[in-house]
């Protein structure tokens, strides 16, 4: 049996009535809601770090942490997602930013529901304390501050100390779980030296014979050297490279053996020079600093050139291809929402099959600062 024929005014009058009452017809809008890949309007961006350390300084001459604003930090704002309305974000999941303390100044003591690393890119003698576990900061580590954890920064040192602070902000946004509670006093009551979790894990893992440690997040590891990745880095095999990534390892929890925080991944991959890796996509995003070097990533076919202190934006699902052009290792650290997307089973990663691997360069990014 045939359907009923409508007219055109019978169809008309339908599909409004069903507007008016909120109803949508899933027969039209089927493609726009589950996409044959992932659609994002999340565009690739790049900073310069001269710009940005010099934004921050002047903040130094306005404002005073603990005294002025709860923390001075001038952040990375992706200009495509400003367009939403998305204050603060790097990427759909997650934000950058880069916090000063200058010597003799303090951060108070808050937590949140939103996870949080920092890595150190300039300076020393400044701590984080997480839950009463002191740990000092110096270039090239990193920090886990995890969500809901007590923490506050010091500056014990002589020269300011510049950070990277990395924060799942979007993603916690997009589920309506944000919570933030500053400490009742200045700082959490510190914990005495032999408990710092850098004693027990620096140069090995330990636990008393009384002592039970559950797998699981937190990480028993708040504090990770550079020293440590940067000799694993220089000691990696050939056949232990990533086509996609060169040399590189991963953060881990040593009770997980998984990320080493819950939400957030943490990476550090090292180039040498005129290494160019294979082009690949996935659908976690993330921010990469430059920590040294310099040399250019392609992303959807346009080239971003970078060079220390720099920070980029890899979109989700975009190809991207690293090269070294310089005449010494490049450096890159980099945080991602992978963790999340693992847990949800939403990770996906495939190779770009044409042209050997690697993508045609069509146009090159420029700089706001040059952009004159
Ligand atoms: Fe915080
Ligand atoms: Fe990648």
């Amino acid at each position: 049996m045939g359907k009923k024929v409508y007219t055109e005014k019978e169809l008309e009058q339908y599909y409004d009535g069903m507007k008016k009452q909120h109803l949508g017809p899933l027969w039209y809008d089927l493609g726009h809601m589950v996409t044959k890949e992932p659609v994002h309007d999340v565009e690739p961006y790049l900073w310069k770090w001269k710009d940005i350390r010099e934004y921050a300084l002047t903040a130094g001459e306005i404002l005073e942490p603990g005294k002025d604003a709860e923390r001075r930090v001038v952040y990375l704002q992706n200009p495509s997602l400003l367009e939403r309305g998305l204050v603060g974000y790097g990427t759909h999941t997650l934000y950058a930013g880069i916090q000063l303390l200058l010597p003799g100044e303090f951060a108070p003591a808050h937590q949140h529901s939103q996870t949080a690393i920092r890595f150190i890119i300039e300076g020393e003698g400044a701590y984080t304390a997480v839950n009463g576990q002191k740990v000092y900061m110096e270039r090239g580590d990193l920090v886990l501050t995890p969500a809901w954890t007590w923490h506050e920064h010091k500056h014990e040192g002589t020269e300011p100390v510049f950070w990277l602070d990395g924060l799942d902000v979007g993603l916690v946004k997009t589920m309506a779980a944000s919570f933030f509670k500053p400490y009742e006093d200045k700082f959490y009551p510190l914990k005495p030296e032999e408990n710092y979790s850098n004693e027990a894990f620096a140069n090995g893992s330990f636990k008393k014979l009384n002592e039970t440690v559950e797998p699981g997040y937190p990480s028993p590891i708040f504090g990770y050297k550079f020293d440590r990745v940067e000799y694993l880095l220089n000691h990696m095999k050939e056949e232990e490279q990533d086509p996609y990534d060169g040399h590189a390892v991963e953060y881990t929890n040593p009770t997980t053996g998984k990320s080493a925080d819950s939400r957030v991944g943490t990476m550090m991959q090292k180039l040498t020079p005129n290494q160019h890796t294979q082009a690949h996509r996935h659908v976690h995003s993330a921010i990469y600093h430059v920590l040294e070097g310099e040399g250019y990533t392609v992303i959807d076919g346009q080239k971003f050139e970078w060079e220390k202190g720099d920070f980029f934006i890899l979109p989700p699902w975009s190809y991207h291809e690293h090269v070294n052009t310089g005449d010494t290792d490049a450096f890159l650290f980099s945080f991602n929402d992978k963790p999340v997307m693992e847990k949800l089973e939403l990770e996906f990663s495939e190779a770009l099959n044409e042209n050997n691997g690697y993508q045609k360069v069509t146009s090159t990014f420029l700089p706001e600062s040059l952009n004159v």
